[in-house]
C-alpha cells in the first residue's frame, strides 16, 4: 500500500500550494527529510468545539513521525469547499491514505471518485457521507449519534416520571448542531422521535452550529421570543455553555427544578471540563457522551489495510451517559441498559 514518496517533493508541493515565499501560515506538517513513513492526509472539518480540538489532538498523537507516519493536516474551517480542496491537494501529493472528517453528509461523490481513481483509500472518521457507492470509502469510525439522542431523551423521560412532571408540561427548544452533519441529524432525530412518542412540546429548533457563541446568541433570542421554555436540548457542550450564559444573563436559572421556573439543560460530548463541572453542579442535567479519541482507532485501521486485511466497514464506539442528579440510576434504550454515571470523561479517568 505504502508508496514511499519522497518527502522533499512533498515539502516542495506544500510550499507551492501554500504560496511559496508569502507570510501565509502553512497549516500542514512539513516533512524535512526523505524517509519511508506512511503519509496520511487528514482533512479535519474545523475547530468549532472542544470535542473537535480533542479529536485533532488524538489524531496528531496517533500519526506521529515516531510512530512511522507523516501527517498532512488541513483544517476545513467548517466549510465543505475547503475540505474538497484539501482532498484534491492530498491527491496531487499522492498521499498513502486520506482520512476525512466530513462537515456535512452530502456533496462528496465527485471528489471521492477522484481519490478512488487515484488509488488512494479514504477512511471516514466521526461523521458519515451520503454517497450511493459505499466502496468510495474503506471504513468509518465514530458515534451512534441517534442512540446518543435517544439515551438523553430517555433520561429526560425517566426524570419526568420520577418527578411527576406531565409530558405536555415540557416545552423544549433544540439548539441544533451544524445542519446536515451526521451528529445533528442523529441527535435531532432522537429528540423528534421521543417528542412524538411522549407528547412533548418542541417549541423551536434553531441552528447553533456546535459553537459556544452561537449557543449563547440563539438561546438569548429564543428567551426573548418564548416565555415558556423549560428544557434546552443542546446538541453539544459548547452550545450548552453558551446557553447557560444566556439563561443566567436573562436572570433565569439553569437547573432541574422546572416546575419552579428553572430551565433544564441537556447536552452531548462530556470532554469539556467546564461543561463537566456544570454537570457536577447540576446546571447541565444530563450529558450523552460522545467520544473524540479516534486517533488510535483510525491508526489501527490503517495498520490493518497495510497488512492487506479488510477492516470492519462501520465501527461504533461505546459511550456512557452522565448525570450528577440522583433521580435516574439507569436507562434502557433498544433493549440495552446503560448505567447513568458521574460526569467524568471515561477515558481520562
Ligand atoms: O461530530 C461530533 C460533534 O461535532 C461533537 O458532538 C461536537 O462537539 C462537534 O463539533
Amino acid at each position: 500500500m505504502k508508496k514511499k514518496i519522497t518527502f522533499m517533493w512533498l515539502l516542495l508541493s506544500m510550499l507551492v500550494l501554500s504560496g511559496c515565499g508569502s507570510s501565509r501560515p502553512v497549516e500542514t506538517t512539513e516533512p524535512t527529510s526523505e524517509n519511508s513513513n506512511i503519509v496520511v492526509g487528514f482533512s479535519q472539518l474545523g475547530a468549532e468545539s472542544d470535542w473537535r480540538s480533542a479529536n485533532t489532538e488524538s489524531m496528531k498523537d496517533a500519526f506521529s513521525e515516531a510512530a512511522g507516519y507523516t501527517l498532512v493536516f488541513k483544517d476545513g474551517q467548517q466549510k465543505q469547499t475547503n475540505q474538497i480542496t484539501a482532498i484534491r491537494t492530498f491527491i496531487q501529493q499522492d498521499v498513502d491514505y486520506i482520512v476525512l472528517a466530513p462537515v456535512t453528509e452530502s456533496g462528496w461523490e465527485s471528489v471521492m471518485e477522484e481519490a478512488k481513481e487515484a488509488g488512494i483509500p479514504i477512511i471516514l472518521v466521526d461523521r458519515l457521507v451520503d454517497v450511493s457507492d459505499k466502496s468510495l470509502y474503506q471504513c468509518w469510525v465514530g458515534s451512534d449519534f441517534e442512540l446518543e439522542g435517544k439515551k438523553v431523551c430517555e433520561w429526560l423521560h425517566q426524570y419526568t416520571l420520577q418527578n411527576d412532571i406531565a409530558a405536555e408540561d415540557l416545552h423544549i427548544v433544540d439548539l441544533q448542531g451544524t445542519l446536515g452533519s451526521t451528529a445533528q441529524l442523529g441527535r435531532s432525530r432522537g429528540l423528534n422521535e421521543a417528542a412524538i412518542e411522549h407528547g412533548w412540546d418542541i417549541v423551536a429548533l434553531r441552528d447553533a452550529d456546535f459553537t459556544q457563541e452561537k449557543g449563547r446568541e440563539v438561546m438569548t433570542s429564543l428567551l426573548r421570543t418564548y416565555d415558556n421554555i423549560n428544557v434546552v436540548y443542546c446538541e453539544n457542550d459548547n452550545e450548552a455553555i453558551g446557553a447557560i450564559k444566556a439563561i443566567e444573563a436573562a436572570g433565569l436559572v439553569p437547573g432541574k427544578d422546572i416546575a419552579n421556573g428553572e430551565i433544564m439543560v441537556l447536552s452531548f460530548d462530556g470532554i469539556n471540563e467546564e461543561a463537566l463541572e456544570y454537570a457536577r453542579e447540576g446546571k447541565i442535567a444530563c450529558i450523552g457522551e460522545c467520544n473524540p479519541l479516534h486517533g488510535p482507532r483510525v491508526e489501527a485501521m490503517i495498520q490493518a489495510l497495510e497488512r492487506g486485511e479488510t477492516p470492519e466497514k462501520y465501527n461504533y464506539v461505546e459511550e456512557h451517559i452522565f448525570s450528577a442528579l440522583p433521580d435516574v440510576a439507569s436507562i434502557t434504550v433498544d433493549g440495552v441498559e446503560y448505567a447513568v454515571t458521574e460526569p467524568v470523561m471515561k477515558e481520562k479517568e
